[in-house]
């Protein structure tokens, strides 16, 4: 009997294990990042699973956009580990972590503002310039801006259509990328309340999918609606 029941419990064991491996989308050990003699970051450790949103908060300056440059390759730390599913991807240069699947938003954006919402899709759909789209792109940046609501948009300039309906091409172009994780800087900071609520709505539907966010808001209403997960930074580290 006592035999029997140390196989059930190795089994149960090994499966919880193995479970919570192949959930485990992104794990930070130990992140440290000074700008001179500022330290922004102060041992950052964090894990992220497969499906769930994460907000984090803190006050101005706290490192937010700091640890989302670590993650996705845009800033290397002093100190510390990044692993996505299992694989340190510390040394990897941006458009790498882009391949593998982290695609991440802009504080301040980023879109090719003198071309078109739909050739911003493209653009991050194809990771290159200067191709014309065959029909199964063209197919998937159509199905995109339907996704984000910004089909009627499509040919007008990044740059001309609103500050809400730009933050939601900033997503579409994540999705473009084909991201399983996504790293979103201020989502609905700034936007009206239409563009908030389509915003609620697609990181649900991504949620849904099975993609997992990292998310970095203020916004009350937001967070509630869209989190599994708040974060605090606090001096350099996160607390729950
Ligand atoms: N590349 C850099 N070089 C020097 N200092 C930097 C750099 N990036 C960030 N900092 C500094 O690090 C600190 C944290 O900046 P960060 O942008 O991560 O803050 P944040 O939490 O995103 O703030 P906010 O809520 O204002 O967006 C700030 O004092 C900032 O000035
Ligand atoms: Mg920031």
């Amino acid at each position: 009997m006592s035999k029997c029941f140390c196989i059930f419990a190795s089994v149960v064991l090994k499966n919880l294990f193995v479970n919570y491996k192949l959930h485990k989308v992104l794990e930070l050990k130990n992140i440290y990042k000074s700008f001179g003699d500022v330290r922004v970051l102060n041992g950052i450790n964090l894990h992220l699973e497969k499906g769930l949103v994460y907000t984090l908060k803190g006050g101005n300056g706290s490192g937010k956009t700091t640890l989302i440059n670590i993650i996705s390759g845009f800033l290397k730390p002093d100190e510390g580990s990044v692993e996505l599913r299992g694989k340190p991807i510390i040394r990897f240069l941006p458009f790498h972590v882009n391949r593998l699947g982290i695609g991440r938003t802009f504080q301040d954006l980023r879109l090719a503002t003198q071309m078109t919402v739909y050739e911003n899709i493209l653009l991050a759909l194809e990771k290159r310039m200067f191709t014309y789209p065959d029909s199964e792109q063209q197919k998937k940046a159509n199905e995109i801006l339907e996704t984000i609501s910004l089909s009627d948009k499509q040919n007008e300039l990044a740059g001309e259509i609103s500050y809400g309906q730009q933050k939601l091409l900033t997503i579409g172009c994540c999705i473009a990328n084909n991201a399983d994780l996504l790293l979103i800087d201020e989502p609905v900071a700034g936007i009206d309340k239409d563009n908030q609520i389509k915003i609620i709505q697609l990181v649900g539907q991504l949620k849904q999918e099975g993609k997992t966010i990292l998310q970095i808001e203020h916004h009350p209403g937001y967070i509630r609606e869209t989190s599994d997960y708040v974060l605090q930074m606090e001096k350099g580290v996160v607390v729950c």
